[in-house]
Formats: C-alpha cells, structure tokens, sequence
C-alpha cells in the first residue's frame, strides 16, 4: 500500500518538501492544491496527481495519508485547520502562524496558533512542524551526545543567527536545552528586520543568549550554537557547516566536519530526512524527531514573547499566565 501524499500550496518551498517524497519508495503524491488554478495544474503535471483549487474539496475527495501545508505563515491557519480538525496527519512548514511575516510575530499570533493545536487535539490528528534544521547531520549528532550525557549538565548556550533562521533557532536551543522559562530583550534596527538580543533562563536553571541578527541574508556563517555543559562543550556552526567538541578535562578537540564541499547539498539532505522520517512514522509508527504543533506553539511563544520583554524592558516570564 502507497502513502498517499497531498501538498497544499503549490510555491517555492513545496519543491523541496515534493523532492523528499519523490526519494520514498512508498509515496505517492495524489493532490497539488493551491488557491492558484494554474499553478495547481502546473505541479500536478510536473510531479503527479490531481490538480485541487479547494482543500477541503481535495480533502474529501483523496483522503490522504499525509497532508503537507507549504502555504506561508500568514496563510497557514485554514488549511491547517481544515486538515486537522479532520483527523488527517498534517505537516505544517515553520513558523507556525504569523500574520505579519516570520520576522515580525507578535502576540496577536498566539491565539490563532493556539487554535491550530486545540483543532489537532479535537480532530484526534497529529500535527508535525517542518523545522528540517533538526535533520542537519551535525545537529543529531550534538542531540545524541546531549541525551547520552556525553556532555554532562547544560550550564549555559549561546547562540546567534540571521533572521533568516530565527525560528529554526530557536526550535532547536528548545531541542537541545529543554524549554525556555523567561527571557529578558533588547532590539536595534528597522521595524520588518530588528535585531534581537536576548538573555534567556530555561526551565532547567541553565541560563543563555540568543542574537537575531537583522542584517542582509547571506548563505554562509548563518548561525552558531555553543552548548556548554559540566563535561564539555560543543559547538555548531550552521548546519552544514560542523560539529567542535572540547572535552572539559582534555586539551585534545574534535572537529567533525563536512566530507564534501557541497553545503547546499547537506541543507537540501535536511528535508529529505525529515520528510523520510515522516513517511516511516505514518507507515510504520515509529517515533522521530519531529517538531509537532506544541513544538510550533512554544517557538512561537518564545519569539512573540522577545517583542513583548524588549517593550516592557524587564524579564518575561514564559511559563503560566503567557502560555494561557
Ligand atoms: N523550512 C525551511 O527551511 C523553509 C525555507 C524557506 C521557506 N520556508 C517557509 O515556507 C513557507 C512557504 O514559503 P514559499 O516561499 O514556498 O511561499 P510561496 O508564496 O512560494 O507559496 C505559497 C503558495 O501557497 C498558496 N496558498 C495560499 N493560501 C492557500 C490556501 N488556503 N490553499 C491552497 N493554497 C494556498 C499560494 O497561492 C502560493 O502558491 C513560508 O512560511 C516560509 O517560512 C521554510
């Protein structure tokens, strides 16, 4: 049996998301569905299926097995909702929902990405969010350090990124560091790019950084993550770009990098994995390390939560009355 795939919102990024299923045997890709008559049609005869202009039309029709929503973030919530109010496994690309742009979410967001995990819950679906840079071949290899203990207790992490991966970012310092509990701001610069600078306090005691830097996006030396923990430290840099290790008591390091000179390559592996390990977990069960919705809400509430701490100029505190 096939698993049957439908992507809704047939534009840039849906390309590479089509790339991830076109690499897993099993996948069939049964529905492009976009707003866009044209553009529908133009995908369902690049990539297969059938053309759909409505979603909840497609839905009804095809029953897929997965339903991928590559729609943007200030068009996400619809679709979203309409998949998984109906119980249908969804996957929704990042940041979960922003209405003025990934770059300015506000708290005014919160509520409508809220309503996105009650539908999930309601429907009885499961929601996965795109956040591929989990998939990054350096990044699993400091998770599995960090949850085998190779690196002791997380004491603090800095972090810096463009803008361009903030909300990776900061879904990934939740992956590795656990969640955040507060946050203290400040912000320099033009209204659609501020850069941000953040002190962060995690539920574990361990404290943090974070930069989003909002300059011009370039696509090298996009982001740094410096966990540093009782028995060592590690250091990503991008995520195609390498792994440091310094054991604490050692002056030997590792640097664990790049076998090839194709980073691109490495960044468009991100989504294949990703999308293979949402093929195996609908197919098979088997648990992955997907971001799921909740995973969405809460890097949502940390960066809504950074305009709010630089506005009022104290500590935040992410937990009780703001996740409410
Ligand atoms: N994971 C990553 O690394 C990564 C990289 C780049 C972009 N993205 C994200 O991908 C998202 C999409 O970006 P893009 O550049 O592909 O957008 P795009 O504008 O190229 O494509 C979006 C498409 O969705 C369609 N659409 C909108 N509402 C719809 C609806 N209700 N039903 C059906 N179709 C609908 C539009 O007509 C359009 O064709 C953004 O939110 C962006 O943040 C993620």
């Amino acid at each position: 049996m096939s698993l049957r795939v439908a992507v809704v919102g047939c534009g840039n990024i849906a390309t590479r998301h089509i790339s991830g299923y076109q690499q897993v045997e099993d996948a069939e890709l049964v529905a492009m569905c976009d707003l866009d008559e044209a553009r529908a049609r133009d995908y369902a005869e690049r990539f297969g299926g059938k053309a759909y202009t409505d979603v909840v039309t497609m839905l009804e029709t095809e029953a897929p097995d997965i339903v991928d929503v590559c729609t943007r973030e200030m068009h996400r919530e619809a679709p979203v909702i309409q998949s998984v109010s109906r119980g249908f496994t969804t996957l929704a690309e990042k940041p979960l929902f922003a209405a003025r742009g990934q770059y300015s979410v506000q708290a005014d967001d919160l509520p409508v990405a809220r309503r996105m995990v009650e539908a999930t819950e309601v429907g009885g679906a499961e929601l996965f969010m795109a956040y591929n840079y989990r998939f990054g071949d350096y990044a699993q290899r400091l998770k599995k350090m960090i949850e085998a203990g190779e690196l002791g207790e997380l004491q603090y992490v800095h972090a810096w990124t463009r803008l361009a991966c903030w909300s990776h970012v900061i879904d990934l310092l939740r992956w590795f560091c656990g969640d955040i509990e507060a946050i203290a701001v400040a912000m320099s610069g033009p209204e659609d790019s501020r850069t941000r600078a953040g002190s962060l306090r995690f539920a574990s005691g361990a404290v943090g950084t974070l930069l989003g830097e909002g300059i011009t996006p370039g696509f090298h030396d996009m982001l740094r993550i410096r966990w540093c923990g009782s028995e060592g430290t590690a250091v990503l840099r991008d995520i195609a770009g390498g792994l440091e290790l310094y054991p604490r008591h050692q002056r030997q390091r590792t640097i664990v990098q790049q076998a090839h000179d194709d980073p691109r390559g490495e960044f468009m592996q991100t989504f294949h994995r990703e999308i293979a390990a949402l093929c195996d977990h609908v197919r098979d069960g088997v648990e992955v390390p997907l971001a799921t919705g909740i995973d969405g809400l809460r890097e949502l509430e940390v960066d809504a939560g950074f305009v709010v701490a630089a506005e009022r100029g104290e500590w935040l505190d992410l937990g009780g009355e703001w996740r409410s």
